[in-house]
């Protein structure tokens, strides 16, 4: 069980956290949202002890084994299934052991590297890296042959595979395709332990993830269920706390009215002295603070262009005289909403595909 408990957290002149308190249980599967800017991020530090919090506390689940992936794997030499089965500490660690341990040592050593399924780690971490784009060609290339969105990736994957009691993760979508996607998707579903996702795509967090936590105001709200449910019940207790504060304002004046009225009288100055009291004793419900976002315009043309938009006929282009696309044919006309799909980094294999929906 992950356990927040009256957490505040100060910092570049505002409050991030404000008493903020949330029970997670173990193996839950939970979406982190809030605004930009909110302090998801800032949350994941201090869940990690990178930042200390001003008030209150953070309990880890009892073994504390957390690993956050929000930065890509170094440019190293080593390379990329070396680098994921080194996130599996403890089979890196028996391992090496092994080399220099005495005999008596080491029936326990392969009993336990038998225990944690060494033999199947190599399998296991291809599948991962397999599952998030990569060929099995490159399993052997060194890291610094790839990209940074790749290196990401290549972080994520050793993520998954280390397996730890709490997994964060930071928009990890942002640096996969539809596919890379789909299969994290299936991935988290089925994560045995306990994972806290930051993300803005609302199919991971409706098909993924069983609770959700908003962060607003400082606080931490806890809802069952994916994003959808999350905006129903959010929106529902919006509407129930709207209703009981208009209420309370009523009862607020007919009190406010009733002391203005008879505190002078004497024969009357117990029931209006009562009635301040219950006014000093009202608590205020919060108000509902739903700041709208700013509409975005985007002008029309004072004169549209007649169609065709943009021709292609047999079109190549590339970078210094060398073509990555060939063979290109499309037309787009004033009305088309056009998806561009294709791998990562790939353009050079197959051809992107356009799918034209009016
Ligand atoms: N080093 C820094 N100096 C000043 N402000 C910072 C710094 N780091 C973060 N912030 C503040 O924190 C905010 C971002 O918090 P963050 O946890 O990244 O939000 P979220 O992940 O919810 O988008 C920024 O808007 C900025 O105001
Ligand atoms: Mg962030």
């Amino acid at each position: 069980m992950l356990r927040i408990d009256r957490l505040t957290f100060d910092a570049y002149g505002r409050r991030f956290l404000d008493d903020a308190s949330v029970l997670i249980p173990d193996g839950a599967k939970v979406g982190l949202v809030g605004r930009k800017g909110a302090g998801k991020s800032t949350l994941f530090r201090l869940i990690l002890g990178e930042l200390s919090p001003s008030a209150g506390e953070i309990v880890l689940p009892r073994s504390g084994r957390v690993h956050v992936v929000a930065q890509e794997h170094a440019a190293s030499p080593q390379p990329l299934l070396a680098a994921v089965l080194a996130a599996d500490v403890e089979r890196a660690r028996l391992l090496a052991e092994l080399d220099t341990a005495p005999p008596e040592r080491l029936g326990e050593i392969h009993a336990r590297l038998a225990d944690i399924g060494a033999d199947s780690a190599p399998s296991r971490a291809a599948v991962i890296l397999t599952g998030l784009g990569f060929r099995h060609a490159d399993l052997g290339r060194p890291l610094a042959e790839f990209s940074g969105g790749w290196r990401m990736r290549v972080a994520l994957a050793a993520a998954l595979f280390a397996e730890p009691d709490l997994l964060l993760l930071d928009e990890p979508t942002n640096y996969l395709d539809i596919e890379g996607a789909l299969w994290l998707e299936a991935k988290l579903k089925r994560y045995p332990r306990t994972c806290i996702v930051i993300s803005h795509d609302r199919e991971l967090l409706n098909n993924a993830v069983d609770a959700t936590v908003h962060l607003h105001d400082g606080k931490l709200d806890l809802y069952a269920g994916g994003y959808d449910a999350f905006e129903r019940q959010r929106a529902e207790r919006m509407r129930l706390q709207g209703a009981a504060r208009e209420k309370q304002e009523a009862e607020r004046a007919r009190l406010q009215a009733f002391v203005d009225r008879f505190r002078a009288k004497a024969s009357k100055a117990a029931q209006a002295q009562s009635r301040v009291k219950r006014l000093e004793k009202m608590a205020p419900v919060a108000a509902v603070l739903e700041r709208n976002v700013a509409p975005i315009r985007l002008p029309s043309p004072e004169r549209p262009l007649p169609p065709p938009l943009m021709r292609l006929d047999g079109v190549s282009v590339g970078y210094d005289g060398q073509p990555i696309l060939r063979k290109l044919n499309l037309r787009l006309d004033p009305d088309d909403r056009i998806g561009l799909l294709g791998v990562n980094g790939r353009a050079s294999r197959p051809s992107p595909s356009c799918s034209r929906a009016r």
